[in-house]
Formats: structure tokens, C-alpha cells, sequence
């Protein structure tokens, strides 16, 4: 055993940069893919065959292809189609928003079905419109239904995006690579690169339990 932590002190500005580098695009990919997800799980739920069988296989290409090959494509091979480069964080944010929108859809559509049916049926009898009905009655209650799932999605996307160090992207999993290559030992910045993921996760993870505490109060 030959473990020496103190030659990391001269990275450490470099590695703890990396938390903001990887933050910074998963934080807009979860927007992104939020956004996406909700939309879609609407055209899933929806009556219109078109919306519904575009929104099915859309869920079947990304969620069924692997997010690395997605990544890959969307950084090295677009680039060839199009003329124009993608920098290393568009493609990031576009890679992991599109694929999480395609896990998310599927939890809210689920989280929508578990609605009581009588809500929309009490909703339509009242006259409410669609729009209206879908934004004030059934969406909040699918919410609390979904959190936890939600919550572990955005875990797993936390994590995954270590896959960025492979188009070159200088997150944190790139940063303890490179400090691994400079130091000729890579147990140090590997193992503390893990626990910084570590506690990003207890982060979320507490912030997830906040939020279900407050909408349980709210009951
Ligand atoms: N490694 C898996 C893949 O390549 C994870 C996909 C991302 N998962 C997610 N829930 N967004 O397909």
C-alpha cells in the first residue's frame, strides 16, 4: 500500500473545478430533458396516433441505444453531416437532455395514469378545459406520485455524466483521469473524484426528501 493523498494538493483547484464543469451541463440537460419528457409523456397520453406513436419511438431509439453511442454520435458524426463543429458541452447537454427526456416521459406517463380516473371525469363534468385541467388538477397530483422515480433519474444522470470525459469534456471523471496520468498514480484522484459524486448524490438525495416532506405537509 503506498497511498499518498498530500500529492494531490496541487490539483485540487483543477479537480474542484470539475464539480462546476459537470453541474453546469447536467443541471441544463435536466431542464432540457424535463421539459422534453413532459411534452412527450402528454403526446403519449394524448389522442392524437401521430403524437403517440412518435412519442413511442422516440422512447424505443433512446432509451433502447446506448447514451455513450448517442454522445459519440452527437459529437463526432453530426459534426460530418452538417459542416458545423458542436462544442464538447452542447453536445453534453443535448445527449444526456434528449435521452433523459425519453426515461422521464415514461415515468410521467405512468404517474399520470395513476391518477384516479375520477379525477378527470369530475374535471370534464365541471366543463374545465383540457389545458387547464391537465396544468391545475392532474399534473400537481401526478408530481407527488413521481418524485421519488424523478429523483433517482436525475441520480442516475448525475452519475452517467462521467461519460463526458470521452469527448474530451473537462468534468470531473476527465480531471481525475488527467491528474492520474500526471502523477503516475491513479488510486488518489479516482477515489477522490468518487466521493465528490458521492456527495453530490446526498445532495440531491436530501433535497429530494425535502421536497417530499413539504408536499406531504401540503396534504
Ligand atoms: N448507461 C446507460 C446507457 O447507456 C444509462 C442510460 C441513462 N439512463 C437514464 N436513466 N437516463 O444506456
Amino acid at each position: 500500500m503506498n497511498l499518498d493523498f498530500t500529492q494531490l494538493v496541487p490539483y485540487l483547484p483543477f479537480i474542484l473545478e470539475g464539480i462546476w464543469a459537470t453541474l453546469k451541463f447536467v443541471a441544463v440537460a435536466l431542464v432540457f430533458g424535463s421539459i422534453l419528457g413532459v411534452l412527450l409523456a402528454l403526446c403519449k397520453i394524448g389522442s392524437i396516433m401521430f403524437l403517440r406513436w412518435f412519442a413511442d419511438a422516440y422512447t424505443s431509439v433512446f432509451r433502447g441505444t446506448p447514451l455513450i453511442l448517442q454522445l459519440m454520435i452527437i459529437y463526432f458524426a453530426v459534426p460530418q453531416l452538417t459542416g458545423y463543429d458542436i462544442t464538447a458541452f452542447t453536445s453534453a447537454v443535448l445527449a444526456f437532455g434528449l435521452n433523459s427526456a425519453a426515461y422521464i416521459s415514461e415515468i410521467i406517463r405512468a404517474g399520470i395514469n395513476a391518477v384516479d380516473k375520477g379525477q378527470v371525469e369530475a374535471a370534464q363534468a365541471l366543463g374545465i378545459p383540457y389545458k387547464a385541467m391537465m396544468k391545475d388538477i392532474i399534473l400537481p397530483q401526478a408530481f407527488k406520485n413521481i418524485l421519488p422515480a424523478l429523483m433517482n433519474e436525475f441520480i442516475t444522470l448525475t452519475k452517467e455524466s462521467a461519460l463526458v470525459s470521452v469527448i474530451g469534456y473537462l468534468d470531473l471523471m476527465r480531471r481525475a483521469q488527467v491528474v492520474g496520468a500526471e502523477l503516475y498514480r491513479n488510486f488518489e484522484p479516482l477515489l477522490f473524484v468518487g466521493l465528490i459524486y458521492w456527495l453530490m448524490v446526498m445532495g440531491l438525495t436530501l433535497i429530494g426528501r425535502q421536497v417530499e416532506r413539504r408536499m406531504r405537509a401540503s396534504d
